[in-house]
């Protein structure tokens, strides 16, 4: 007879090769937190109907806390039967109390458990991944405040566009992670149900107070089908789904970073913390932390379709395919976790050479701003346009910068330019136009500083909630 908890109608054991395939507990021994925590929990609910008495319910309280320490303190011994951490946890409380142990199962599967403890730990890392979010964002607002002074060119189409300060642009990629902060609140609130109580697929039998149960494990309400319950991994796929968007945001930032710091721009030096070398060509500095997060923001996506694949045209209510989720949901969580402490040092240690920020500024794109000019004077924008486009083409037919053009020259684009024109002919005049909230203006990007400031100090995503 199988020795398996699950083993009362099995006459032959496991075969060997489906024991290792069966076997989820290197995974999800990650839970064995939250596995312990519902258990205790649950057991305390079985004392209130009477299903165990007091002294049972402290011994397994106290049981669990011990294994809980074995955890922590790395001495809990897997053996070869613990399929999972569910069955690992109950195995050792047998161990350690006896027989109050073979009652704390009662009314409960696998199924509710596995899908509770997953929730309890994504909201667990929701505030883990929200504080790496916001320590990213933390640098780049400190950065941005500080170099407030220093203007480069903006690019559209990676063609110079016009010029911009060069905290809008940092801050440009902090208010995308900002973003990624604010969905969270989203995803911790999903998370937030507890499926514990509806059993293996039918519901509890025992009158189980799942409101109660619900209050004690801090969760914020209980789902309200049992079948769903337990064949729901929506909460994982958002969960990725959103890892995917932030890796997406992350690449985009190491994108503009590994361009900006090769010697054809040269606007920033990663810092040898954060870079490395080439075996064979000497002279080599490598922006590897930017590449790794580029590619690995890029491939978490991977890991959403993964399990997205694993969900369609899956019959409803729980099957053994589900047990896919953890790997997908503990190595996006490391992966992520990772890039982000990364990103947050890259951006933390490089230097900024202003000086080549402002030497690839040229005259050319100031070309809007003369149409400006014009518009002021009262010229319809699309004549106005039209005639700075000239401007551009004469310069160049003439081969002379375009602020070389006499101003009869002008004049015989558009009879409107004037002596003033020469103003326009200023980086930092151009900058300053633009100071409608969200602009490249100092005061624009101070408000943004502000706002972000404001945010910062502001609680994290389940204190927001609670
Ligand atoms: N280790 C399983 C999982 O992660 C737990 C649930 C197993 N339930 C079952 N009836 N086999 O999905």
């Amino acid at each position: 007879m199988s020795n398996k908890l699950w083993g009362g109608r099995f006459t032959t054991s496991t075969s060997p090769e489906l024991e290792k395939l069966n076997s989820s507990i290197d995974l999800d021994k990650r839970l064995y937190a939250e596995d312990i925590i519902c258990s205790k929990m649950y057991s305390k609910s079985l004392c209130s109907i009477n299903l165990l008495t007091d002294d049972e319910t402290k011994s397994i309280c106290d049981g669990l806390d011990r294994i809980k320490i074995e955890w922590e303190q790395g001495d809990f011994k897997i053996l070869p039967g613990d399929e999972d951490i569910h069955t690992a946890n109950e195995r050792r409380l047998k161990e350690l109390i006896g027989e109050p142990a073979t009652k704390i199962h009662v009314g409960r599967s696998r199924n509710d458990q596995v899908a509770t403890d997953m929730k309890l730990w994504l909201k667990k890392s929701i505030n883990e991944l929200d504080k790496c979010l916001r320590d990213l964002v933390q640098i780049i607002v400190n950065r941005a405040t500080k170099e407030i002074e220093i203007v480069m060119p903006g690019y559209t189409h990676l063609q110079r566009a016009q010029p911009v300060r060069w905290s809008h642009w940092l801050l440009s990629h902090a208010w995308n992670f900002k973003s990624d902060s604010d969905k969270l609140e989203q995803l911790y609130t999903h998370t937030n149900i507890m499926p514990l109580g509806s059993g293996a697929i039918a519901g509890n039998p025992f009158h189980i107070e799942r409101h109660l149960l619900a209050y004690s494990l801090d969760f914020n309400a209980i789902t309200q089908n049992s079948m769903q319950a337990v064949g729901d991994r929506d909460f994982i796929v958002e969960f990725l789904f959103w890892a995917s968007l932030t890796g997406i945001h992350l690449s985009r930032f190491a994108e503009d970073l590994i361009l900006f710091s090769t010697k054809e721009f040269d606007f920033v030096t990663i810092s040898d913390s954060h870079s490395t070398g080439s075996s064979l060509m000497p002279q080599k500095r490598n922006p590897d932390s930017l590449e790794l997060i580029r590619g690995i923001g890029g491939s978490l996506f991977g890991q959403c379709c993964s399990l997205m694949m694993t969900l369609k045209s899956l019959p409803s209510t729980y099957n053994k395919d589900l047990q896919n989720d953890k790997e997908t949901m503990f190595s996006t969580y490391d992966k992520l976790t990772s890039i982000l402490k990364v990103a947050k040092g890259t951006v933390e240690f490089l230097k900024v050479n202003s000086i080549k920020c402002r030497e690839a500024l040229s005259f050319e794109m100031l070309a809007t701003d003369l149409a400006y000019y014009l518009v002021r004077k009262g010229v319809p924008f699309r004549e106005a346009h039209h005639a700075a486009g000239k401007v551009v083409t004469e310069a160049e037919k003439k081969e002379v910068f375009i602020y070389d053009l006499t101003l009869e020259e002008l004049k015989t684009i558009n009879e409107h330019f004037d002596s003033d024109v020469a103003k326009v002919w200023n980086y930092e005049n151009s900058i300053e136009q633009y100071q409608a909230i969200g602009g490249t203006s100092k005061s624009s990007v101070l408000h943004q500083i502000n706002s972000l400031d404001a945010w910062l100090n502001y609680t994290n995503v389940a204190a927001k909630e609670a």
